[in-house]
């Protein structure tokens, strides 16, 4: 199924197997397009390819992964086509990051211990932009911190004096700070509890609204997805075998495994409309509560 928007990534017949004593297919021909300020759900169980995925579309994939086939397709908001997997090292370096940003699966502990916060930021800025002086990373990073919900006055932190839910929000700012086109964000708030995970919640999609990038948000929490997704994909050992928009998966899923995953949530009982006004964006709607 393609998407009505502007499309931002095509992914087309991708494959990935893990050339281990006996290979691993983890991603099966899988293809996709995510529409510009789209956010594309991506739900399966764990082990059926999901990381690898994203991995692979950003190739951050190390061996014993290998792009067994297939094609990546960025299309800039300039026009221009860039063929990720065909990019040569250092276009790569700048098309990472700045086009297209990932919040790794436990990335609150992904952060350098022993630099601040500020030096992280200032580093991925610099790192792209390296004509950029100290002040205006300063001010951009105090910008994307104030953005995520992180106070300008922690930027002098180490990670460890964050909380978890702080970490998380930093690598969100980190993901943010070059205003890509494309956010993957890999299980980003699994680790945290209820509380802060809705909080989060509702900035990502908040910052989505506010400026426009997509995102492919991956879990394995499929009543969130039905939240915040536009559409969703539903991935097994490797293969998405269903992708719709979200509130018709919720109504009307084709294939088997979906309505086996829909039907594990017990609180997905009743209508989709039921499950979002009691669900975790339900204070985000005018007049809800706050
Ligand atoms: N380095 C590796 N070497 C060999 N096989 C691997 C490697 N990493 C992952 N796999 C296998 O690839 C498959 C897909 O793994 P992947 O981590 O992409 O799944 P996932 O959907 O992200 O799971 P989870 O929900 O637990 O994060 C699994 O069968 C896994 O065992
Ligand atoms: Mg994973």
């Amino acid at each position: 199924m393609t998407t009505s928007r502007r499309p931002v990534l095509t992914v087309d017949g991708l494959s990935v197997v893990y050339e281990t004593e006996s290979p691993v297919h983890a991603v099966s021909d899988a293809s996709f397009e995510l529409g510009a300020g789209e956010i594309l759900g991506l739900a399966g169980e764990s082990g059926c390819g999901k990381t690898t995925l994203a991995y692979a579309i950003n190739r951050l994939h190390r061996p014993p992964a290998r792009i067994a086939g297939g094609q990546v397709l960025f299309h800039d908001a300039s026009g221009e086509t860039i063929d990720v997997l065909g990019l040569a090292p250092d276009a790569l370096r700048r098309f990472r990051w700045s086009k297209l940003s990932m919040v790794f699966q436990g990335a609150m502990n992904a952060l350098n211990p022993v630099t601040s916060i500020r030096a992280q930021l200032h580093d991925t800025i610099r790192a792209h932009r390296p004509r950029t002086s100290r002040a205006e990373a300063e001010r951009r990073s105090i910008e994307v911190l104030e953005r995520v919900g992180v106070d300008p006055a922690r930027i002098g932190s180490f990670p460890h004096e964050l909380s978890g839910g702080m970490r998380q929000r930093v690598m969100i700012a980190m993901a943010m700070i070059l205003e890509p086109q494309v956010m993957i964000m890999d299980e980003p708030t699994t680790a945290l509890d209820v509380v802060v995970q809705r909080d989060i919640l509702r900035e990502i999609v908040r910052l989505k609204d506010e400026l426009d990038f997509a995102v492919i948000f991956i879990t394995h929490d499929l009543p969130l997805l039905l939240e915040i997704s536009d559409r969703i994909a539903i991935m097994l050992q490797g293969r998405i075998v269903e992708l719709d928009a979200a509130d018709r998966l919720y109504r009307d899923a084709a294939h088997p495994y979906t309505r086996k995953l829909l039907g594990s949530f017990p609180s997905l009982s009743g209508s989709r409309g039921d499950f979002i006004r009691t669900g975790v964006m339900a204070d985000e709607t005018p007049g809800g509560a706050s």
